[in-house]
């Protein structure tokens, strides 16, 4: 298994290309079973969890070409995608596929949507909490299919098509507020969301399945609004730039000092996180490519600081924050509202020398002057990040392994941060 060596103590100095966002990336790609036309997606990022979701939705009959070179484009740009559902030959998504990825649950909408049933594997838990699937449920059946559970899949039928409905989501959820806008898109009659999810990703996705036809209005605002259409058709579409990328690789320059412009993102993605960075003492400017960030020579300010939905502060970032936090001058606080269990780098944090109480759904971090380096290990894909993070700033080196987690989500992770001037290597094996 590949390890990822770290020698901390060098600020970052340069440019950081983002990539387009995964969590767009794959309920785009997903979006594609609903035409049997093209569904062109570019920037699309190079990670193993857009891989996995190739080989998932190949399994359901989609063709995946993946376009050449263009001129004037080099290998760190974005690849593009071409999928063509024309036929789709199973409508069933077991256990080992599901099982490695829960966004590949979300195959239930548009299958169910076009071919009138689906068998989707229960996705089950993960390292960040229990994640159940009640609210997707809920929004199919209030689209009138009917909803069974057996041997732990979940077979999902509407012969005679879905039609408009109602949905209210007593919580906020992002899988859930994509199933409604995918399966509602080809609904018969008009569906009205409350309490949509408003992340940029659900913003994305609305505009690209308008462009296939769709007739969505209100993404990005509680309230959503659909109506159905028979038929959707080919599109092409830029995927937005990766919000949390930006995120991470800012709190990554707020906590070893330098300058670096994050290029190809815009702040009002992130708005909430990069408040919180200049409140911790980063200085953030928005430019005509991207956003700057740069750090003077101060310390670090302690901050309160709660998960919410978008608008609000990302739970995607709350371990990257902690990191953060854990060299400030003074006390932190950060509470997690969204996953009860994302907590798993604490420990691993701890280990490099961070002083972090937990208490519940709240972590106080009382800042050390310094960190150093030593063997780490994470659990999830933001977790394993944090731990990047900090140990760009640790004294000595810090080895990170299970780095697979950061392959699901950071497209060439260490090519971007050595071009900065961190001293960071894969040892592969
Ligand atoms: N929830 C339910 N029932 C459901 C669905 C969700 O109770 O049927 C709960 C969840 O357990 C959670 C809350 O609702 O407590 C919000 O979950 P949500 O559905 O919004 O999360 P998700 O759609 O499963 C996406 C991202 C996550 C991100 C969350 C929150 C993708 C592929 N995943 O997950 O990203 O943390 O929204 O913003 O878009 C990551 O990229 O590392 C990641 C975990």
């Amino acid at each position: 298994m590949d390890r990822i060596r770290i020698i901390g103590g060098h600020p970052l100095q340069g440019t950081i290309p983002i990539s387009g966002a995964k969590n767009a990336t794959l309920p785009l790609m997903i979006a594609s079973l609903l035409t049997q036309d093209t569904l062109v997606l570019e920037n699309v990022p190079r990670l193993a969890d857009v891989r996995l979701l190739q080989h998932i939705l190949g399994n359901h009959g989609v063709d995946i070409m993946i376009g050449g070179k263009r001129p004037g484009e080099s290998t760190h740009d974005g690849q593009t995608l071409h999928l063509s559902a024309g036929r789709i030959v199973d409508t069933t998504a077991p256990y080992d596929l599901v099982s490695r990825m829960r966004a590949s649950f979300w195959v239930i909408g548009p299958l169910l949507a076009r071919m009138g049933e689906a068998k989707v594997s229960m996705p089950g838990g993960c390292a960040i909490g229990t994640r159940p699937v009640d609210l997707l449920l809920m929004v199919l059946e209030r689209l009138g299919a009917e909803i069974a559970t057996d041997s732990g899949y979940v077979l999902a039928r509407a012969p005679k098509g879905l039609r408009g409905g109602s949905i209210v989501f007593p919580k906020v959820t992002v899988g859930g507020t994509h199933t409604a806008l995918m399966a509602a898109s080809l609904a018969n009659g008009t569906t009205v969301i409350d309490n949509a999810a408003r992340e940029p990703e659900i913003v994305d996705v609305a505009d690209c399945l308008n462009k296939m036809g769709a007739r969505i209005s209100g993404a990005g605002t509680s309230r959503i609004v659909i109506d159905g259409v028979p038929r959707l058709s080919g599109a092409r579409h830029r995927v937005l730039p990766d919000r949390i990328e930006t995120g991470t690789y800012a709190m990554a320059v707020a906590m070893t000092g330098g300058n670096v412009l994050l290029e190809n993102t815009r702040a009002d993605l992130l708005q909430a996180a990069l408040d919180v960075l200049t409140t911790a003492g980063a200085v953030v400017a928005e430019t005509n490519t991207g956003v700057r960030i740069s750090r003077n020579g101060h310390g670090i300010a302690p901050v309160t600081v709660t998960t919410a939905p978008f608008p609000g502060f990302p739970t995607d970032l709350q371990a990257q924050l902690m990191a953060l936090t854990s060299r400030a001058q003074g006390t932190s606080r950060i509470t997690e509202t969204i996953f009860e269990n994302r907590f798993m780098h604490v420990q691993e944090l701890v280990r490099l020398g961070a002083r972090i109480h937990l208490d519940g759904e709240t972590a106080t971090i009382e800042g050390v002057e310094k960190l150093k380096g030593a063997p780490v290990m994470a659990t999830d894909l933001r977790a394993s990040v944090s731990l990047v993070i900090a140990a760009l700033a640790a004294e000595g080196e810090t080895m990170v392994h299970r780095v697979y987690h950061l392959d699901r989500g950071f497209e060439r992770l260490e090519d971007k941060l050595v071009a900065c001037g961190a001293e960071i290597e894969r040892i592969s094996g």
